[in-house]
């Protein structure tokens, strides 16, 4: 474990005041606390058990009912129609983007447009060469193959896929030494499409084998509060438009979290209000569970806090903010950071994270004359 030790830097805080406890210390404080764990965070985007009944009937099935993603939408509608005018099948799609923007959803609009069939498997799930053999050989032609988490593909596996996108074809070799025999195996055509949500640790040849790359964004709170009267309309509850703003406000761009958020203030309109979820009803109900009007929540301000109080605001490696909050590296990677940079409160360096102005002064904290970067700089990616 990475040692701890208060940071030389850090010229904000008098050493009396916080030499007692290290990052570590606080972050054990936080999640022992009984309302506050990691696995079950409110506004963590990925997928959580607690959405299983909501998440497949508040999918939208078509490209128009969609919402948002207006780049990816008009290229995708362009390459369907073209495919469907030519009675071909669409192009091997690569989606990528953070959890909860809806990679898997577009999967299924693409399989519902293109009016064929959709088979879903991950890339973990296909443990051995033979199992994708025998996935892609009872594709019915045109199918569209979902393989969501595609960068967790094992090397044998992908090397099987190749000759699979590009011939519609695989060879398998069964046997060993002298008795070994190669059949060559043709396949119905599909489409494959793709997820990750991290586009960096596919290997190049298979990410230069998909014929279209469409890459999620983070919504905006409009486009996410058309998303959650949306949902309210199919889950028949009642909300009005500025009670989905303020919910769209505190869902860090992501459909997800305000899907779920929707459900959790549900309860509370029954009980506080006359079921109408209003802007004093979400708030109400969001403040108590702690998430913040940008959607930050404890763990949020956690890392922010720990970083200004231990490192003076950073810069501060990757590695030591994930010992200290005991977490992985990836996950605050891909799970915390990408809201936090979108939002301008932290910012990626040469030489580390570092905290910016903005976030100082949303958490009620005064930045320190010089703040590690440059303002100009806290919107880099
Ligand atoms: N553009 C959208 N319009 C309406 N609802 C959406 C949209 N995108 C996502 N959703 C909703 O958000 C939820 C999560 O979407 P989805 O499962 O497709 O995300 P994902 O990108 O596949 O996430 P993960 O990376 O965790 O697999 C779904 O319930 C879906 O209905
Ligand atoms: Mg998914």
């Amino acid at each position: 474990m990475i040692n701890m030790k208060k940071n030389n830097h850090n010229h904000n805080h008098s050493d009396s005041e916080i030499k007692s406890v290290s990052f570590e210390d606080m972050a054990m404080e936080y999640t022992d606390s009984d309302d506050t764990d990691f696995e079950n965070r409110i506004v963590a985007p990925e997928y959580n058990p607690e959405d299983a009944d909501t998440e497949n009937p508040l999918r939208p099935q078509t490209l128009d009912s969609y919402i948002g993603q207006d780049t990816v939408k008009q290229n995708l509608s362009v390459y369907i129609s073209a495919a469907l005018a030519r009675r071909e099948c669409l192009d091997h799609c690569l989606l990528y983007g953070p959890p909860g923007l809806g990679k898997t959803t577009l999967a299924g609009i693409i399989a519902h447009e293109m009016g064929v069939g959709l088979r879903i498997t991950s890339g973990p799930a296909i443990e051995r060469p033979g199992d994708l053999a025998a996935l892609l050989s009872s594709l019915n032609p045109g199918d569209v193959l979902f393989i969501d988490e595609i960068h967790r593909l094992s090397r044998t596996v992908e090397e099987i896929l190749y000759p699979a996108m590009e011939d519609f074809a695989i060879d398998i070799i069964t046997g060993k030494g002298q008795g070994a025999m190669s059949y060559h195996l043709p396949l119905p055509k599909f489409t494959l499409v793709g997820a990750t949500t991290r586009a960096g640790q596919l290997s190049a040849p298979l990410r230069d084998r998909f014929g279209v790359v469409l890459r999620l964004e983070l919504y905006s709170t409009e486009q996410l509060a058309d998303i959650v009267e949306r949902s309210a309309g199919i889950l028949g509850i009642a909300i009005d438009r500025e009670g989905a703003l303020e919910l769209a406000s505190r869902s860090r761009g992501t459909p997800r979290i305000a899907n779920r958020l929707l459900r959790r203030v549900r309860d509370f309109a029954q009980v506080i209000g006359n079921g109408v979820i209003t802007c004093d009803v979400a708030r109400m109900a969001l403040d108590r569970q702690e998430i913040d009007e940008l959607g930050l929540d404890k763990i949020d301000r956690l890392l922010l806090t720990g970083i200004i109080k231990f490192y003076g605001g950073g810069p501060v490696g990757l590695e030591t903010i994930a010992a200290a909050i005991g977490e992985e590296a990836v996950t605050i990677e891909d799970v915390y950071e990408p809201y936090l940079m979108q939002i301008g409160f932290l910012a990626r360096t040469p030489r580390g994270r570092c905290v910016t102005r903005a976030a100082y002064l949303h958490l009620g904290m005064t930045p320190p004359e010089q703040v590690g970067i440059p303002e100009q700089q806290t919107l880099f990616d």
